[in-house]
């Protein structure tokens, strides 16, 4: 061809990315491999064919690891964790900074070879994946150097397992490893078994940095061997990567063993844009939300909302831009869209959009003959409650709905069980401010879409799951305190003696609900008797319908997250004078319940309540130093409705360190109050109604522990369940809380002191908030 005619027909050439190296590796390890255990690969046992997707071509036969496998890779990961969480943080960013170099030394091969497995455009492993996956190392290699003196007092929690995706099977390893082994981790990671090699160069990598042996164990295998690394009494954290019905699974699989857990789930995330956007650059920007990585992206803008008065318009241009993209060979530099990562993805995406009740646009651009391909597809017409408006497809299919409000926006935006992540474009700054809080997402991008950064937390609320991966807040997922408390000791009510003299009055204590007090609904009460056999009153038996009740007035209260940290301060520090002044009588009360003196314990109190005023407007974001022009936000961000079984042994202050940081963040909460000694938190009613507290914001349930916990920690309407009862109630309630995947934190059977630091504190606080990282990138 000449170059005149080349010049004429303005056609794109191929231009293959070589794969010899990549092949040469394979040819090397013979095509076949075993696990990477304590340092050194194991003999292949039987297994199954991993294939290019492009090609149908088979690359290589991984392990099926057995949960005998799963038992030597833990061994080995606890045998070598004491002494690597020994080191100095600086040994530790030695060895997280080799492992960046090397990563850098080797990126085109393991560019090339992610390609080859996974059916993603060379283009994005090469420019995206694998520089991301050194900048993860470098970051990390930076946190454990100042770990040791930015985090005092706290510890690794010591084996941890990773299982993850195959979407970005190089990257989702590293977003694992780094945090892990910086923390002082060691680390068992189950790679997807569409994806595994990447991982195992890794693992070769980890060898040439002198990684020591078992702290990077791998084991290959699919779900069961996941589940069965899941389920390993000798791991302690589970960090998970995958669809929501997987992890709701391992929700329930670690239900009560005190394992620690993130999930970083799936979305189905809205791309919202108004009629003042750049609508050219919205279109490109969507091009890189939802046929990046052909839409096979957890936070893919796979909804896009487009303002009715430009929707026409918006959706003609983006099928000619559509039509423009080239789909073909991942291995080519010039291709847009790449293979799905197998065919059976490919055939649930057909399926999928095949059953829509929508207008389906398919790309007019040629399809490459055999692999795995799919269109750039586009749905419009489909109404909210449409399956495709609503499940994640996880292909390249973007779906369409108009708007003509921003509150409209909001509305369809927030219109799904998931929150992982939205994009906002408007040239509008007033606007796009206005609205990112206002979406229920853990990550928003402003005129922006998939923006990632080591130092940004990634990570969703909701149905998307919960934890943080990068920045400080993913560290800390990694970390424990570094003192054990003591084992739970049950605290019990005392029993109605043989005789006792009725009191003259009659007093049975209600319930305390949208800022009134109700009767139970079931009509039972408890007589509630003093150490020495004094009948001081009678309490109301809360049901599973008072439950139902206080969560509607919770929500019904949720503009409380909208007040200022000063408004909330100034209600905090007014409980706590109203508190003060009926201290004697507290103090009195709390004598007559417990036995003890309560002097301590109201004091105790008041200052509680001025530490979390104090914190109302001190517990404050960051704006991190991500790479871009531009600002990322990391905002703390109230969870919505906060349940909480309040501790037994401290009746006034164990609640009062539940609901203050609950409430001094923004959170709404139903709180059942200590079971045995619950006459303290009824007599805090008075205090609170006369305090200025909007009704709703806090309601208290009185009854049985381990009868209310059931109906709170399933209830699809309450965002967290903190369990600090001294019946143990964890494993009912992670299990219960798989329902709609809400935070927990629960007390594992351990004790805390009330009375000394452990009762308050930035730990209350950051349970009491999720942060929503935005993006904001600037200039013109
Ligand atoms: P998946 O959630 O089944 O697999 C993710 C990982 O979990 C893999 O390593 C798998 O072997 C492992 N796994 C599966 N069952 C397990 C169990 N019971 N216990 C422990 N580990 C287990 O995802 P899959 O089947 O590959 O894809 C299905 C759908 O999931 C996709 O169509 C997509 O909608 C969604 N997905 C979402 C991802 C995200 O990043 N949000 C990533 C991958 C898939």
């Amino acid at each position: 061809m000449t170059i005149k005619e080349i010049f004429d027909r303005m056609d794109y050439g191929p231009a293959p990315e070589g794969n010899a190296e990549a092949k040469a590796w394979l040819a090397r390890h013979k095509g076949a491999f075993g696990h990477f255990i304590d340092g050194a690969f194991v003999k292949p046992g039987a297994g199954f064919a991993t294939k290019n997707p492009a090609t149908g071509d088979m690359l290589a036969t991984v392990t099926q690891g057995t949960a005998r496998d799963i038992d030597s890779a833990v061994a080995a990961a606890r045998r070598a964790q004491p002494k690597w969480a020994r080191l100095p943080g600086h040994a530790r960013a030695k060895y997280l900074y080799a492992l960046a170099r090397l990563v850098q030394k080797h990126s085109r091969l393991l560019a090339v070879l992610e390609t080859m497995d996974n059916g993603k455009p060379i283009r994005e492993s090469r420019d995206i994946d694998v520089p991301l996956v050194a900048r993860h190392f470098t970051y990390h290699a930076g946190l454990a150097q100042l770990m040791d003196s930015e985090l005092p007092g706290m510890a690794p929690h010591g084996v941890c397992g990773a299982v993850i995706p195959w979407n970005f099977p190089l990257l989702m390893l590293a977003w694992k490893v780094a945090p892990a082994l910086a923390a002082g981790n060691t680390i068992v990671l189950k790679p997807a078994e569409y994806t595994p090699l990447t991982a195992l160069l890794f693992a070769e990598i980890t060898r040439e940095a002198g990684l020591p042996k078992g702290v990077l164990n791998i084991v290959t295998g699919d779900g069961d061997t996941g589940a069965a690394l899941v389920a390993h009494p000798g791991v302690d954290k589970i960090a998970f990567t995958g669809s929501t019905p997987v992890g709701r699974a391992i929700r329930r699989a670690t239900a009560g063993t005190g394992k620690a857990l993130t999930l970083e789930l799936g979305g189905k995330s809205p791309y919202i844009v108004f009629d003042d956007a750049d609508i050219d650059s919205a279109i490109e920007g969507l091009v890189d939300a939802i046929w990046f990585n052909q839409g096979q992206v957890c936070c893919a803008g796979s909804r896009l909302l487009v303002q009715e008065g430009i929707a026409e318009r918006f959706h003609e241009k983006l099928k000619r831009r559509m039509d423009g993209l080239r789909i073909g060979d991942p291995l080519d530099k010039c291709i847009d869209v790449g293979a799905v990562v197998d065919s059976v993805q490919l055939a649930t995406i057909t399926d999928m959009v095949n059953g829509s009740d929508g207008v389906v646009y398919h790309a007019n651009t040629p399809l490459p003959a055999g692999g795995c391909y799919y269109p750039p597809t586009l749905i419009t017409g489909l109404g909210t409650a449409s399956r495709l408006m609503q499940e994640e497809i996880f292909g390249p299919v973007l779906v369409s709905m108009t708007f003509r409000t921003p509150a409209e926006a909001v509305d369809l935006a927030n219109n799904t069980r998931f929150g992982l992540a939205a994009s906002i474009w408007t040239e509008n700054v007033n606007l796009a401010l206005d609205i990112a809080p206002k979406v229920k997402a853990g990550v928003v991008w402003v005129n922006a879409t998939n923006l990632f950064d080591a130092a940004a937390g990634f990570g969703g609320v909701r149905e998307s799951g919960f934890g943080r991966e990068g920045g400080w807040e993913g560290l800390l997922a990694y970390l424990k305190p570094a003192t054990t408390a003591k084992p739970l000791k049950p605290v019990t009510a005392t029993p109605e003696p043989s005789s006792f003299d009725a009191p003259t009055l009659d007093r049975t204590a209600k319930l305390f609900i949208g800022g009134k007090q109700a009767r139970p609904d079931g009509g039972y009460s408890r007589a509630v008797f003093s150490p020495k056999g004094t009948h001081l009153g009678h309490v109301g038996l809360g049901n599973r319908k008072d439950i139902r009740n206080a969560v509607e007035a919770a929500h019904a209260a949720k503009g409380w997250g909208k007040a200022t940290g000063h408004n909330r301060a100034q209600i905090l520090y007014y409980i706590a004078e109203n508190l003060s002044a009926r201290a004697a009588e507290f103090a009195a009360r709390l004598r007559d319940l417990t036995g003890k003196g309560g002097e301590a314990e109201v004091e105790a109190s008041i200052a509680r309540l001025f530490t979390y005023a104090a914190w109302s407007d001190k517990f404050d974001g960051q704006v991190k130093s991500v790479p871009i022009r531009g600002i990322a936000l990391a905002l703390n961000e109230p969870l919505g409705v906060i349940g909480a079984l309040c501790p037994d042994e401290a009746p006034l202050l164990g609640l009062i360190s539940v609901m203050a940081p609950a409430i001094a963040m923004g959170n709404t909460c139903v709180l059942v109050p200590s079971e045995p000694f619950p006459l303290a938190a009824t007599d805090l009613y008075q205090v609170l109604e006369t305090s200025d507290l909007p009704s709703g914001v806090v309601n208290i349930v009185t009854g049985a522990h381990a009868e209310l916990a059931k109906p709170l920690a399933g209830h699809m309407d309450v965002d967290a369940v903190w369990s600090f009862s001294s019946t143990d109630l964890s494993a009912l309630i992670e299990t219960e809380s798989a329902s709609n995947l809400k935070r927990t934190w629960v007390n594992d059977a351990r004790a805390r002191d009330w009375l000394g630091a452990a009762g308050e504190g930035r730990v209350f606080l950051r349970h009491a908030t999720a942060i929503k990282t935005v993006w904001v990138p600037y200039g013109e």
